[in-house]
C-alpha cells in the first residue's frame, strides 16, 4: 500500500515574510492531513518555513542543490548547508531547469547521487514536452530520464527517491493530462523502475503526477491505480487551493 505524497512546489514566489507567514498557516490547517505533506520554498525562503513548521509533519524541500561538497561554485547551496538549517528534501530535474538552465539527465544525475549519499530524501522530476509526445517519443524521453537520472542509485537508496511524472505541457497551463494518460505514463515509469531495481522497489515506489493539479481534478487523478500523489505548482501557493488538495482523500 502506497500512501499519498502531495507535494507544493513554491518556484520563484513569495518573499521571505510571506513565506513564513503561508507556512505557518499551511502547518495549522494540516495538522490532521491524512497524506503525507512537503513544501519546497526558494533557497533563502528556508530558514523561515523550516521555522514556521517546527512541530508539524511537513516536510520542507529544497528545489535544487549542488553536485559538489563545497569550494569555488559561485551562487550555488550545498547539502550541507541545506542540512545545517534543517532542510533534508529536494527536488532535482524539475523541467523548468532542464529547459532553462540547460539541465542534462546526466548532470541531474550526478546531483541524485550527491544528495542521495549525503542522505537527502530527492524527489526527481521527469516528463516529455508536447513536441516529444506528439512525435511519438514519450516512451523514449522517460527512459533516459528514469534511466541516466537514476544510474548508479542502489535499491537501498530508491527508499529516499521520489518520481514526479510531468508533462511539461500540462505545466503552469491550465490542461492537464487525462487521468487515463497520466496513468499509462506512470505505469510505464513503474515498469522502468521495476526493470532496473526489481518488484519489490517498484511496488512500493512513489510517483507523483505534476502540472496544473488543482482541488477539481486533483481526486479524479488520485484515484488511477499508479498515481500516489501530486507535485503542485501553481495551486500551491494559497491556502484555498492547497488545503482541499491535501485533503483529497476522506
Ligand atoms: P503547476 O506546476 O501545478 O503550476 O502546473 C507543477 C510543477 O511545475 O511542479
Amino acid at each position: 500500500m502506497r500512501n499519498l505524497y502531495i507535494a507544493g512546489n513554491w518556484k520563484m514566489n513569495m518573499v521571505p515574510s510571506e513565506a513564513a507567514k503561508y507556512a505557518a498557516s499551511l502547518a495549522a490547517a494540516a495538522k490532521d492531513a491524512k497524506v503525507k505533506v512537503m513544501i519546497a520554498p526558494t533557497f533563502v525562503c528556508l530558514p523561515g518555513v523550516v521555522e514556521a513548521v517546527k512541530g508539524s509533519n511537513i516536510i520542507v524541500s529544497a528545489q535544487n542543490v549542488n553536485d559538489h561538497e563545497k569550494g569555488a561554485y559561485t551562487g550555488e547551496v550545498s547539502c550541507a548547508m541545506l542540512k545545517d538549517i534543517g532542510v533534508n528534501s529536494v527536488i532535482l530535474g524539475h523541467s523548468e531547469r532542464r529547459q532553462y538552465y540547460g539541465e542534462t539527465n546526466e548532470f541531474i544525475n550526478k546531483k541524485v547521487l550527491f544528495a542521495l549519499e549525503n542522505g537527502m530524501e530527492v524527489d526527481l522530476c521527469v516528463g516529455e514536452t508536447l513536441e516529444e509526445r506528439e512525435g511519438g517519443r514519450l516512451e523514449e524521453v522517460l527512459t533516459a530520464q528514469i534511466n541516466v537520472g537514476l544510474d548508479g542509485v542502489t535499491p537501498e537508496q530508491m527508499k529516499h527517491v521520489t518520481i514526479a511524472y510531468e508533462p511539461v505541457w500540462a505545466i503552469g497551463t491550465g490542461k492537464t493530462a487525462t487521468p487515463a494518460d497520466a496513468n499509462a505514463a506512470h505505469a510505464f515509469i513503474r515498469g522502468l523502475v521495476e526493470k532496473k531495481f526489481g518488484k519489490a522497489v517498484a511496488e512500493n515506489q512513489i510517483i507523483q503526477y505534476g502540472g496544473s493539479v488543482k482541488p477539481s481534478n486533483v481526486r479524479e487523478l488520485m484515484a488511477c491505480e499508479h498515481i500516489d500523489g501530486a507535485l503542485v505548482g501553481g495551486a500551491s501557493l494559497t491556502l484555498e487551493q492547497f488545503l482541499p488538495i491535501i485533503n483529497c482523500v476522506d
